[in-house]
Parts: C-alpha cells; sequence; structure tokens
C-alpha cells in the first residue's frame, strides 16, 4: 500500500467512525450535541488517531481495537480547540476553515460543547462491550494515560503556562519548550502510546515509539507557530497573525523563522531516526513525519 492509501484507509475509519458517534440527536439539549458535531465533524488532520492506528499496524496489533482509543483523543483533542479559541483565551474566529464554535453557538454553548467531548472521550474509552479482544487492563491503563495527557501536566497545562507566557518579553527556550511539550506534545505522545498499548508493546518498542512522537510533538507546534506567522488563512482554515496578536512566545518570536525551520526540521530527523528499530515496518510513520514538515495546513 502506498503512503496516500494508508493514510486514506486510517482516515476515512477515523472519519466514519467519528460520524457515526455525532450524529444529529433529537432532545431538549440538542445544542451541545450539535456544537459538538459541528466541531468535530468539521475536518482537521486527524493526525493523533491516524498516530494511534499507525503505530498500532506497525506493531502488528488490530487497528479497529485502536480506532476507539484514537477517536478518544479526537474528542479531546477538539475540546482543547473549542477552548482555545474562546475570547477568554487565544479569542479566534475561524477553525478548521469555519467560524469558530462560539462564533457559531455562543461561548456558553461553546464552553459545555468542551466539556461534553471531554466526557464524551472517556465513556467511549471505557465501554467495555465495545471491544472484541483489547484486555480491561489495557482499557484502564488508556484511561489513566489519556487523563494524565489531558490534564493539569500534561495538555491543560501546557494552556495554562501559555496563557501566563502571553505578553512576557522574557520567556526563554526552557520555557517555551516546556509549554510547548505539554500544550500540544501530550496528547500527541499519548496517541502513539495508546496505539503501542493495544498491540501490546514491549518495553522497547514503546520506548522507541514515544520517543518518536515526543519529538514529532515539538516539531509540530514550531511548524503550527510558524505557520500562524506566514501561512495561508484559506489553507490553514485559522486565522494568521493570532500569535502577534495574543502577545504569545514562540519559536517564531525567540529563534527568528529560519532558526525555527531549522529546529523543527533537526526534530523530525530525530524523530524519524527512533524508529530505525522497526526497519521498513516503520516507513508509513517516518513518511508521515516528514511530511508534516512541509504541511501547508
Ligand atoms: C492545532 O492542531 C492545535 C495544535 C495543537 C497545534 P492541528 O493542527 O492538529 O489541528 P486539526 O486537528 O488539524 O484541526
Ligand atoms: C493550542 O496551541 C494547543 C491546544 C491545546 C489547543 P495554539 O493556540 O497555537 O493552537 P492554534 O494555532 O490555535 O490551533
Ligand atoms: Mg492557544
Ligand atoms: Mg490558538
Ligand atoms: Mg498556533
Amino acid at each position: 500500500m502506498t503512503f496516500e492509501e494508508k493514510f486514506s484507509l486510517y482516515t476515512k475509519m477515523i472519519n466514519d467512525g467519528l460520524n457515526n458517534e455525532f450524529k444529529e440527536k433529537d432532545c431538549l439539549q440538542k445544542v451541545v450535541y450539535d456544537a459538538m458535531a459541528y466541531s468535530i465533524t468539521a475536518g482537521g488532520k486527524r493526525l493523533r488517531p491516524v498516530l494511534s492506528l499507525a503505530v498500532c499496524d506497525m506493531l502488528g496489533g488490530c487497528i479497529e481495537e485502536a480506532l476507539r482509543f484514537g477517536i478518544a483523543v479526537e474528542c479531546i483533542h477538539t475540546y482543547s480547540l473549542i477552548h482555545d479559541d474562546l475570547p477568554c483565551m487565544d479569542n479566534d474566529d475561524l477553525r478548521r476553515g469555519m467560524p469558530t464554535c462560539h462564533k457559531k453557538f455562543g461561548e456558553a454553548n461553546a464552553l459545555l460543547a468542551g466539556d461534553g467531548l471531554l466526557t464524551f472521550a472517556f465513556e467511549y474509552l471505557a465501554d467495555f462491550s465495545a471491544y472484541k479482544n483489547v484486555k480491561p487492563e489495557t482499557v484502564l491503563r488508556a484511561v489513566f494515560e489519556l487523563s494524565k495527557a489531558a490534564g493539569c501536566d500534561g495538555m491543560i497545562g501546557g494552556q495554562v503556562v501559555d496563557l501566563e507566557c502571553e505578553g512576557k518579553t522574557d520567556v526563554d527556550e526552557k520555557t517555551l519548550n516546556y509549554l510547548h511539550q505539554r500544550k500540544t506534545g501530550a496528547l500527541i505522545r499519548v496517541s502513539a502510546l495508546l496505539g503501542a498499548l493495544t498491540a501490546d508493546a514491549d518495553e522497547n518498542e514503546t520506548k522507541a515509539v514515544t520517543e518518536f512522537a515526543e519529538k514529532l510533538g515539538l516539531a509540530f507546534q514550531i511548524q503550527d507557530d510558524i505557520l500562524d506567522c506566514e501561512g495561508d488563512e484559506s489553507v490553514l482554515g485559522k486565522p494568521i497573525g493570532s500569535d502577534a496578536e495574543n502577545e504569545k512566545t514562540t519559536y517564531v518570536t525567540l529563534l527568528g523563522i529560519e532558526t525555527a525551520r531549522e529546529k523543527a526540521s533537526a526534530l523530525t530527523s530525530e524523530a524519524v531516526m527512533a524508529l530505525d528499530v522497526f526497519g521498513d515496518k516503520g516507513n508509513f510513520l517516518k513518511e508521515l513525519a516528514q511530511r508534516l514538515m512541509g504541511r501547508k495546513s
């Protein structure tokens, strides 16, 4: 299978799964379901669930089982985007090429839609009846790892430090690394880890896969910082210049755009190298990492 064929196979599974879960509901609280479906079916690269599937596949696991784990991460990721765009955070009006959730449904409903996606992620993950071969202890471990990655020493923690640093001129690279590793890196890392869990990976495999994802996560956020400066809004699907408007410290403000690009590229090479232990089986993930370097959206 070519890279493209594999990528479309994974994203089709993910999008079919999401469309199936986020169907229209007829109830008094319909608006929150509509807002959740609006944001999660709006598109997006589906990088995190693709990582779960691809890692599981590489390690010889069953990708149908990894799908549930990957979709749970995508729900948390989408909730983090809805909240990230709120006026009290980055105050952005465009996401995935559409008006942001709060622009469409109002702030209170957007807040609750984020809460809804976060809560649903764990309901979905913990639904034992939906698994065929995943052991209960594996599901429990996934719940634990995902909570940690989404929590105050993970994504939420990174978002807090990101906001704390707004408007400051003395943020150093160590702090920026710390916040990037959490706000973006943690969910990317756990996506890969959950893929490894479904494949019953051993310690060495898990170590290599997490090292890959950690490097990839940081490179991914540096690229995001670059695109915020020089991307094309109609391709990116979100506003350009949001970071400057919010006086964020980013890899671009700290190192300049060229050095930021070199750093992302070096991290990508390190990520790719971490997969050498898997031989040819690592080719899809290696190519994915390389393609993300050149991404425009
Ligand atoms: C955007 O993530 C927020 C970051 C963590 C950089 P993505 O660039 O993966 O957004 P989607 O899911 O494709 O919309
Ligand atoms: C946010 O980083 C990461 C999240 C946890 C959502 P950004 O604020 O840079 O993400 P974008 O650029 O709005 O997608
Ligand atoms: Mg932000
Ligand atoms: Mg933002
Ligand atoms: Mg950004």
